[in-house]
């Protein structure tokens, strides 16, 4: 394989494309390159590399140990979701019902897609070894749509679920529900969290039970000794992250606004509700990533305001861990496990 291939496929295999970032540490690294995208003057994104992307595969008489399939969500805004179903839930007698997990997926707000193949097997495997139906979301990507955008397709998601007729669904316990993300789906599945936290009766008979954030997106102006520690990070330096807040952050606030920085002004209120609710918090993170004193901060405030949270972090490894490395993911499906207990 050529070096360059090389490059390309491990790349791939990351949340981001850091194809130049070993040998531009030490100059100042162009972040656009790196990502191998060019910002248009109508303020879209020209996307260079697309991530490999797998088909779903609804085919029932196929010996295939998960199911999925595609279904919009909201026509006028192109969002859909990949539903998840194991093959034996079809064995199941009607009354028998599996988990629900909606997962939000990652790509710093700007790449990916549910169908991205990173995703679909990481989604394949959560379904399998949890035995849960897993709802995996395709909602709007930044600059084109700018935060709030994905966070209202997160929650709108779940009101589409309440009022769906979809067979595969009947298959689900709405009243064992976990949001999941991983990276910037982990920042979504937190912010969609709160926003379900004040709709609780309007989403019935959904349940939400935990969030589940995996090495989430976080960010703020002042650089935290992690983000200083690993600047020139292989995964994600901070060129790449700045810039990603850049490109997602509503137009004229800095990181230090709610969305990217959840410990400002002490934290949302509405974390008080989350207590009293008795959801858990889960949050994965390891040593090797920038993100992780940002993650600790976030343990730090769900301890003082309350909520049952619980911590899963790890020494080495990098950002990205728990999706790109199956022996790391199931450290998240054996947490998963015991939610369902
Ligand atoms: C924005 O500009 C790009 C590149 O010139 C073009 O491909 C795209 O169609 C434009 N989009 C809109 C919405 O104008
Ligand atoms: C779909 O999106 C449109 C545009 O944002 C919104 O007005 C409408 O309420 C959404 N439909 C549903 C069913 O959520
Ligand atoms: C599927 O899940 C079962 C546990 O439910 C596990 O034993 C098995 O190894 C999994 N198979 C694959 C291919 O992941
Ligand atoms: C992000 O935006 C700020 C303010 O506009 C700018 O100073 C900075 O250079 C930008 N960073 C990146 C990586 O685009």
């Amino acid at each position: 394989m050529s070096v360059e291939r090389e490059r390309v496929v491990t790349a791939f295999s990351l949340c981001v494309y850091l194809m130049y970032a070993s040998t531009a540490a030490n100059s100042a690294m162009d972040p656009y390159k790196a990502l191998n995208i060019i910002l248009n003057p109508n303020g879209t994104l020209t996307r260079l590399s697309i991530p490999p992307q797998s088909p779903p595969s609804p085919d029932p008489s196929l010996p295939t140990l998960v199911l999925s399939k595609d279904v919009s969500v909201n026509k006028s805004k192109q969002t859909w979701a990949r539903i998840y179903l194991p093959r034996k839930a079809l064995d199941y007698p009607p009354n028998s019902k599996l988990p629900l997990i909606v997962f939000y997926h990652g790509g710093g707000f700007i790449f990916y897609s549910a169908a991205s193949t990173y995703f679909h097997d990481f989604c394949v495997s959560l379904a399998n070894n949890t035995q849960s139906v897993v709802v995996s979301l395709e909602y709007r990507l930044a600059p084109e749509h700018r935060l709030p955008a994905a966070y209202q397709d997160s929650l709108e998601v779940l009101h589409w679920i309440k009022n769906s007729n979809d067979p595969w669904l009947r298959h689900a316990d709405y009243s064992r529900c976990y949001l999941m993300g991983e990276s910037a789906g982990g920042n979504i599945a937190y912010i969609a969290g709160l926003r379900a936290a004040a709709e609780v009766n309007q989403i019935k008979p959904l349940q939400i039970k935990a969030l589940i954030l995996i090495q989430p997106f976080f960010g703020g102006t002042k650089r935290t000794p992690s983000e200083i520690r690993l600047a020139e990070d292989h995964t994600i330096p901070l060129p790449i992250t700045d810039l990603m807040w850049n490109l997602s952050l509503p137009v004229g606030v800095d990181r230090d606004y709610k969305y990217s920085n959840p410990t400002i002004k002490g934290g949302a209120k509405i974390l008080n509700r989350i207590k009293l609710l008795g959801w858990r918090v889960a949050v994965f993170g390891c040593e090797g990533d920038p993100l992780v004193d940002r993650e600790r901060d976030l343990v730090k405030l769900l301890h003082y305001k309350g909520v049952h949270v619980v911590r899963q972090f790890y020494q080495g490894f990098r950002h990205g861990i728990f999706v790109g490395d199956p022996t790391m993911s199931i450290k998240v499906f054996n947490l998963v496990k015991t939610l369902h207990s």
